[in-house]
């Protein structure tokens, strides 16, 4: 631009320029000339040298911000290391017939495992079989078949293994052995040492099969993070389109703060904890409730919405029980006849529930969390508002459905699916429509939420769901951050 113009279009806005100024600002392009024009406007009326270089530095730091997302991503820059371990999905290998054999079977192998974690306890090594057990002091692995409450407050357990079954009593005087026991649910398997009194055992110590006291959470060695969303709900009135694509966008970078897109770029994976879609048929009165009303143009939509994900960031998917697939759990992936989009994305993951993965060297198990609605409406102290609490619990059982016949439908396989024999360093589950961030013992629990806003149903039990925020783990740090999308 022409020294005259400069000095012409300042003089419009009542600005003069020192000399020294003027030659500074004709070594500058027009539309840079023009963003300090505006930034002078609240200044003082002449533009002095020295005010003129704080200007230039506004500008620099300015430019500095526009610049950031252009640079290259740094997830992108990083390679995946994605190791999912099919030998503990179920997809393709469920060959439960439901007969009486099948029944035996499982919970054997359920029996078992559970019983060798129990022993990994000094105290718990020496057990008898409780079809062998002498008067006097007794230790015990059992499962329990039956949880009561007697009128004098004492808990009485059926417990048994495979050599036989005894009751246990839990004495209403026993003080924090009774609370802990209040925690006690049907199916689960516990140590027991305690002494016989008549035919049964009463309780001294009960112990969970729990995690243990001490462990080295595992981390990735790269800075790169982990999003973890579940229970989109796509095809529901109620779902948050708009807050959805703001997620969306954000994991490209486009809207956030500088800090929360710098997070943004470390997103290397997206784990999906099911309930993709909201299903049809699922409850009664469903329909008036769906704005998609077929189950494939819901995935279509799911799919069309995933192909906005960075290209770099990898997402495993896992069923939940809105999701085109058998209800009984363990869950096999999504049907490809009813989301074939999905299956055409190399770098989406189609997978059963539960799913165990190792990504970047952590360990993640990634579980709807259908079992919830058992702990919650049976164990005390319990409700949707923590999941996070419930999911502890599964953890201290060492298992992710730890009742049959509750409100979960189990499949029962020979290899029982649901045993958590390994810690993981990230249990993950949704279904609760509420977020809820832990730690237990070097395991970091996380329930991701929803993106459906409170439904009817919910509003009559009283549910009140935290929809659109979506926890990232940061891998390198084992820290977790909260993103809002509303
Ligand atoms: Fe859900």
């Amino acid at each position: 631009m022409e020294t005259t113009n400069i000095v012409d279009i300042f003089l419009k806005c009542n600005i003069n320029l020192h000399p020294g100024t003027l030659s500074e600002l004709s070594k500058l392009k027009d539309d840079e000339i023009e963003r300090i024009l505006k930034k002078a406007k609240d200044g003082p009326r002449v533009i002095t040298p020295e005010y003129f270089k704080t200007l230039i530095d506004k500008e620099e730091e300015a430019e500095v911000l526009v610049r950031r997302p252009k640079k290259r991503v740094h997830a992108a820059e990083i390679d995946s290391e994605i190791k999912i371990k099919h030998e503990r999905d179920v997809t393709n290998k469920s060959f439960s017939q439901g007969d009486i054999e099948g029944f035996i079977k499982y919970f054997n192998n359920k029996f078992e495992r559970l019983a060798k974690i129990l022993k990994e306890r000094d105290i718990l090594r020496d057990t008898t079989p409780i079809g062998r057990i002498k008067e006097g002091e007794v230790k015990i692995i059992g499962m329990v078949c039956e949880v009561r409450n007697s009128k004098k407050g004492h808990i009485i357990l059926e417990v048994e293994d495979p050599t036989g079954a005894v009751p246990v009593l839990i004495s209403n005087k026993s003080g924090e052995l009774l609370e802990l026991s209040r925690n006690i649910i049907r199916d689960e398997v516990l140590g027991i040492v305690g002494k016989t009194w008549k035919d049964m055992v009463i309780a001294d110590e009960i112990h969970f099969p729990d995690l243990p006291v001490r462990r080295e959470t595992k981390k990735s060695e790269v800075d790169i993070a982990l999003a973890l969303i579940s229970d989109t709900h796509v095809g529901s009135t109620k779902f948050l389109e708009n807050e959805f694509k703001k997620f969306i966008k954000w994991t490209r970078g486009e809207i956030g703060s500088v800090k929360q897109r710098i997070l943004a770029e470390k997103i290397k994976y997206l784990i999906i904890g099911g309930d993709l879609v909201d299903g049809v048929g699922i409850y009664p009165g469903q329909e008036n409730e769906l704005e998609i009303k077929d189950l494939n143009m819901q995935y279509e939509r799911i799919a069309k919405y995933l192909e906005g994900i960075p290209e770099h960031i990898e997402i495993i998917v896992i069923s939940g029980n809105h999701d085109a697939v058998r209800q009984a759990e363990p869950q096999l992936a999504i049907s490809e006849d009813f989301a074939p989009q999905l299956y055409t994305d190399p770098r989406i993951h189609m997978m059963g529930n539960p799913c165990h993965a190792s990504l970047h060297g952590v360990d993640v198990i990634s579980y709807h969390g259908r079992s919830l609605d058992d702990i919650i409406s049976t164990l005390p102290n319990q409700s949707y508002s923590k999941p996070e609490k419930a999911m502890v619990e599964l953890l201290r059982k060492r298992h992710l459905v730890p009742t049959y016949g509750g409100k979960v439908p189990l499949s029962p396989e020979a290899v029982d699916y649901m045993i958590i024999d390994e810690p993981p360093d990230i249990l993950h589950s949704g279904h609760a429509h509420h977020i809820g961030v832990t730690n237990y013992r070097g395991v970091n629990v996380i329930n991701s939420g929803t993106f459906q806003e409170q439904t009817s149903f919910q509003k009559k039990l009283n549910m009140m769901p935290t929809p659109a925020r979506v926890p990232i783990v940061d891998l390198h740090e084992m820290t977790t951050t909260i993103m809002r999308f509303m």
